[in-house]
């Protein structure tokens, strides 16, 4: 499985042939390291509805003639600007060529702003379990940190997990430590710092905490990947 970090919470995931995007907001994020007429993939995932996440989804489906996965909520909202999408909900399994996705749930909120400024319910926030090429890969989505990441460690093999540090909107890079351990992934991406001055945050300073702990941590730079 190949991790292409494109900046914020977005990450490009290749393996077994296939081609994902978890969380595309590359239109008016500072540190996009891809445009979005540039992906090619198979499927658009979504942890929630929140812009700095979802701002993409639909546009990026389009033009790649695939789905967004995304909650059933949030699925109807996508919808509705013309993407084909595939509704699920918290602790559901889409399994179905190469692309295995299993939602797990997120403490954070989720809403959907439309272009004329309303905003809409979105459904539940949730985590990403993505399996590939017998890979599979945590996106915890924003959160903040839940004890329940143990139960999810413990239930699935989880070989990579990308987690925010980037605190006030989610867990910071101490909680983060915690949900490393927790989640026992072999190799933890922080993301969702460093976008905004609110969220600034030391990436390598947390790969440094990791590495006393054991855990091997990659604080990637927007365009950087990793393969496991
Ligand atoms: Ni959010
Ligand atoms: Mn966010």
């Amino acid at each position: 499985m190949k991790i292409t970090f494109l900046g914020h919470a977005c990450l490009l995931v290749e393996g077994g042939g296939k081609r994902v995007v978890i969380d595309p907001f590359l239109t008016g994020n500072p540190v996009a390291a891809a445009k979005p007429e540039d992906l090619r993939v198979d499927a658009v995932l979504l942890t929630h509805g929140h812009a700095d996440h979802s701002s993409d989804a639909a546009g990026v489906a389009q033009a790649n003639g695939c789905p967004v996965i995304a909650v059933v909520e949030l699925a109807g909202h996508i919808a509705r600007k013309g993407a084909q999408t595939i509704g699920m909900n918290t602790g559901g399994t889409y399994d179905q060529d190469g692309i295995r996705v299993k939602l797990t749930q997120a403490f954070h909120s989720s809403s959907f702003e439309d272009e004329d400024g309303q905003v809409h319910y979105a459904g539940q926030p949730v985590g990403i379990l993505l399996t590939m090429g017998g890979k599979t890969l945590y996106h915890t989505g924003d959160t903040a940190l839940f004890s329940d990441m143990k139960m999810i460690g413990e239930r699935h093999m989880i070989d990579c997990t990308a987690m925010p540090i980037g605190d006030f909107f989610t867990m910071g890079p101490e909680d983060a430590l915690d949900a490393a351990e927790w989640i026992g992934a072999k190799h933890v991406i922080p993301m969702h710092y460093n976008t905004f001055p609110p969220i600034r945050q030391d990436g390598e300073r947390f790969v440094a905490k990791l590495k006393e702990r054991g855990i091997i941590g990659h604080a990637l730079q927007p365009g950087e990947s990793i393969e496991i």
